[in-house]
């Protein structure tokens, strides 16, 4: 099987569309994957994927690329902090916001967190998703090694996690605020009514086409004045074109 008809047949068992992703990433990512593996080819690959559901979920967990860590790009997150969180608090209290291709947690928590710094006590939601189960399954856990936490300040670490033989855990009171689900964002509708949506670090993986597409759909979903914050490697040349204004490095308004 040549790697065009792996795609397509990956696209109509799993519904998985690997055309968004680009391509000689990909397949430079799949051929090592596959020589790492000792599997001759991609026909053989597939049956293996498609007979154990255990491959299948290895093979995402390979492809997506789960790095992520807490307050990732610090000096983003302190732009989020002190300006972008203040103003939308100013204008709305219950505040939705949404950590799209969430991964390991870290995004969604660290903003949680941000809010009981901002405003203890206040009511908002955080909905958290990820293509990934097994991501999901992760970050629902909320334990976190050293590196994941490196960017937080020895007062903040106290104060969120228990600490327990060299791992953190994230406290029950900044877990509970957030709910996971699994969301694709190239074939799944988009919720709306955000204030917020942080998608940061995916798209990068995406073909411009999937990219718009990803970038449209955030801006419907978005309140108006409302934010999205995005990764400090990626950049959306063509906001204007979905309704959204740059306001600062990683962050479009909503009109
Ligand atoms: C590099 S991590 C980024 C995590 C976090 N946003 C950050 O910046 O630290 C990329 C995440 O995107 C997820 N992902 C990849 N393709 C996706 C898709 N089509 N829909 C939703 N999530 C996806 C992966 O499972 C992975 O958890």
């Amino acid at each position: 099987m040549e790697f065009l008809d792996f795609k397509n047949q990956v696209h109509q068992k799993f519904g998985l569309d690997l055309n968004s992703y680009k391509k000689k990433q990909l397949k430079r990512r799949l051929d090592n994957l596959l020589v790492k593996k000792k599997i001759a080819n991609y026909g053989q690959f597939f049956k293996i994927i498609t007979d154990d559901r255990k491959e299948y979920h290895n093979f995402l967990d390979y492809l997506t690329i789960n790095v992520s860590e807490f307050f990732r790009d610090a000096k983003m997150f302190a732009v989020l902090e002190d300006k972008v969180m203040p103003e939308l608090m100013a204008k709305t209290v219950d505040l939705k916001m949404w950590s799209a291709a969430c991964s390991i947690g870290a995004e969604p928590y660290s903003l949680a967190i941000i809010m009981n710094e901002l405003k203890p006590g206040s009511a908002y939601k955080i909905d958290a998703t990820d293509l990934d189960q097994s991501i999901l399954q992760k970050a629902q856990q909320g334990e976190y090694n050293l590196d994941a936490v490196k960017n937080i300040s020895k007062l903040r670490l106290k104060k969120y996690f228990l600490e327990q033989s060299n791992k953190y855990l994230i406290k029950p009171e900044i877990k509970n605020k957030i709910k996971y689900r699994q969301h694709d964002l190239l074939a799944d509708n988009y919720p709306r009514g955000y204030d917020l949506i942080l998608c940061r670090n995916v798209t990068i993986y995406f073909v411009r086409e999937a990219q718009d597409k990803i970038n449209r759909q955030f801006s419907e979903s978005l309140n108006p004045g409302g934010y999205l914050f995005i990764g400090g490697s990626e950049t959306i040349f063509n906001y204007a074109e979905f309704g959204l204004e740059k306001i600062y490095p990683c962050f479009y308004q909503k009109k």
